[in-house]
Formats: C-alpha cells, sequence, structure tokens
C-alpha cells in the first residue's frame, strides 16, 4: 500500500491536524493564475435546487464551506465529515460564526453511516485518492444519493504540479515523493472509469489555473508538508534545499511555474 491510501499514515500524520493542508492551500491561494480561486469555482458548479441535502466526505478544515459561506443557501442541509477528528473539529471551530445548516461529522467514506437515498448530492474534493477500498466508497456514496443525486468529486491530473516533482527529483534523484500526481490512483484520466461502474453519464470539468511562484518560503513549506521528504530525504537539510529552491528561482528569472491539471467530476445516480 502507497502512503496514498495508508490510513495509518493519512490518519496519524498527514491529516491529523490541518498543518500540513494549510501549507499547500497556502501555495496555491498566493500564487495562482486564474483570479477565481478553486472553492468558488466548485460552488458555482453545484446547481442545486433551493432545498437540499449535501454531504461532503473528506471535508478537512471545511475551506469549501469557509471560502462560500456567504452564499451557501438557507435550504440546505450541508453535513461536513472527515474521517480525521482533527479536521472535523478545526472544520466545526472556523464555521462556528456561519448561519447556514451545518453539522459535523467523523465519517470514513468507506462506511457511510445515512439510510439510503437521504442526500441530493455527495461531494469528494481531492479525497477519494485516498481512500484505500474505492470501490466500497463508491457504492456507498450511490446508496446514500437520491436517484437523480449527483457525486461532485474533484482530483488533479497525471501531470499536476510535474514541475515541483522535477525540482524536488533534481534536490535529490533518490527522494520518495508521497504524493507524486503520476502515482495518484484516482486522477483526472482514469476517474471518469472508474466512476462509470457506479454512475452513469459522468461529466468532467476542468478548471484552468497554474502557479507563478515567486517566494521561496511556501515552496519549501509545501515540501515539508510530505512527511516522506520531512522525515525522509529531507530531514536535517531544511536549509540546504532552501538553498537549492532559491538558486533554482534565481536561474529562472527570479519565478517557478509550475503547471496545474485539476478538474471535477459530475456523476449521476440514474433517476
Ligand atoms: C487532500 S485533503 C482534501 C480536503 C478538502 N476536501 C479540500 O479539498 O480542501 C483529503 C482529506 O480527506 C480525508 N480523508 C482521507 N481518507 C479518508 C476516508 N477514507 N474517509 C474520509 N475522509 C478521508 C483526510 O483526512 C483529508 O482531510
Amino acid at each position: 500500500m502507497t502512503r496514498y491510501t495508508d490510513p495509518n499514515y493519512l490518519l496519524g500524520q498527514q491529516y491529523r491536524d490541518s498543518s500540513n493542508l494549510d501549507a499547500r492551500v497556502a501555495l496555491h491561494e498566493r500564487f495562482s493564475t486564474n483570479p477565481q480561486e478553486w472553492h468558488p469555482w466548485v460552488f458555482d458548479q453545484f446547481d442545486l435546487p433551493a432545498t437540499a441535502r449535501v454531504l461532503e466526505l473528506g471535508s478537512g478544515p471545511g475551506w469549501l464551506w469557509r471560502n462560500n459561506a456567504d452564499r451557501i443557501p438557507a435550504g440546505w442541509e450541508v453535513t461536513l465529515s472527515d474521517f480525521s477528528p482533527g479536521m472535523v473539529e478545526t472544520a466545526q471551530a472556523a464555521l462556528a460564526g456561519c448561519n447556514a445548516n451545518l453539522r459535523f461529522e467523523r465519517i470514513d467514506a468507506q462506511s457511510i453511516p445515512f439510510e439510503d437515498g437521504r442526500f441530493d448530492a455527495v461531494i469528494a474534493n481531492h479525497m477519494l485518492y485516498h481512500v484505500p477500498d474505492r470501490p466500497k466508497a463508491l457504492a456507498e456514496i450511490r446508496r446514500v444519493l437520491k436517484p437523480g443525486g449527483r457525486l461532485f468529486a474533484a482530483t488533479n491530473g497525471k501531470e499536476h504540479m510535474r514541475e515541483l516533482d522535477t525540482l524536488i527529483r533534481a534536490f535529490n534523484p533518490a527522494i520518495i515523493y508521497e504524493f507524486a500526481s503520476d502515482a495518484n490512483p484516482f486522477r483526472l484520466e482514469n476517474g471518469g472509469e472508474l466512476l462509470g461502474q457506479f454512475f452513469a453519464p459522468v461529466e468532467l470539468r476542468l478548471y484552468e489555473n497554474d502557479l507563478h511562484v515567486t517566494e521561496v518560503e511556501p515552496l519549501v513549506a509545501y515540501a515539508f508538508s510530505m512527511g516522506s521528504l520531512s522525515q525522509g530525504d529531507l530531514a536535517g537539510r531544511e536549509d540546504e534545499f532552501r538553498t537549492f529552491v532559491t538558486a533554482e528561482m534565481a536561474k529562472r528569472g527570479g519565478a517557478i511555474d509550475i503547471d496545474k491539471h485539476t478538474g471535477l467530476f459530475i456523476a449521476h445516480k440514474p433517476a
């Protein structure tokens, strides 16, 4: 089992709290080339009725709702969930002042504790690649959706942030980069086929965006958010890595450009 789907690593270290994810999101928020941010774009794809029940799986610290707090219709009942208690706690605290009808639960996507046909929509953004028994999770999602309900599932492509992988491997070719995009088990290139075993039709909407990174520190923090690097090949070498990234940025005229490949699958449960 790779670290992508190792629950001991994911729950015990990587996602015990939101600090690793925070470092990665900070890079995207500060250096994205698309002026429309990711979470508002995702929210724009939810053409749901004014009254709807929505379940988010693997919601992390709840950014989707934090970044769209003033747009959540009063008639929506939204359950934010994650298998990491630390993530659920952070999401709940961050959204304490939000007037929308929000609930918070600890849920593993492979076993969803709700009755059949409860939800109009299930959201699983950048999380299905972490689920070891993905067919089980997809069967569970289909079960809890109403007939005609939809799964919204975001993920990345195999070329996503390739320049970052290349940069890290230029520092040390032996490095094992735990979330390397070409090892992503649920990606833009195969997600349609995997979802198609449970849903029809399945559509994919791409989000156009890249990174133009002009500061060293957020890139170093991003690399160090990966346990395989911070506790492995980069352990004790933070200054050396920082110096390396600084030199690479200077070589490229003061900015490192990183291409992103990200999109959202919309998978329908037949009516
Ligand atoms: C990359 S983060 C994405 C967080 C959030 N969806 C977002 O897009 O900002 C992946 C999240 O999925 C959660 N997760 C991983 N495996 C899970 C599982 N089997 N069931 C539920 N949540 C899981 C992690 O704890 C983490 O919060």
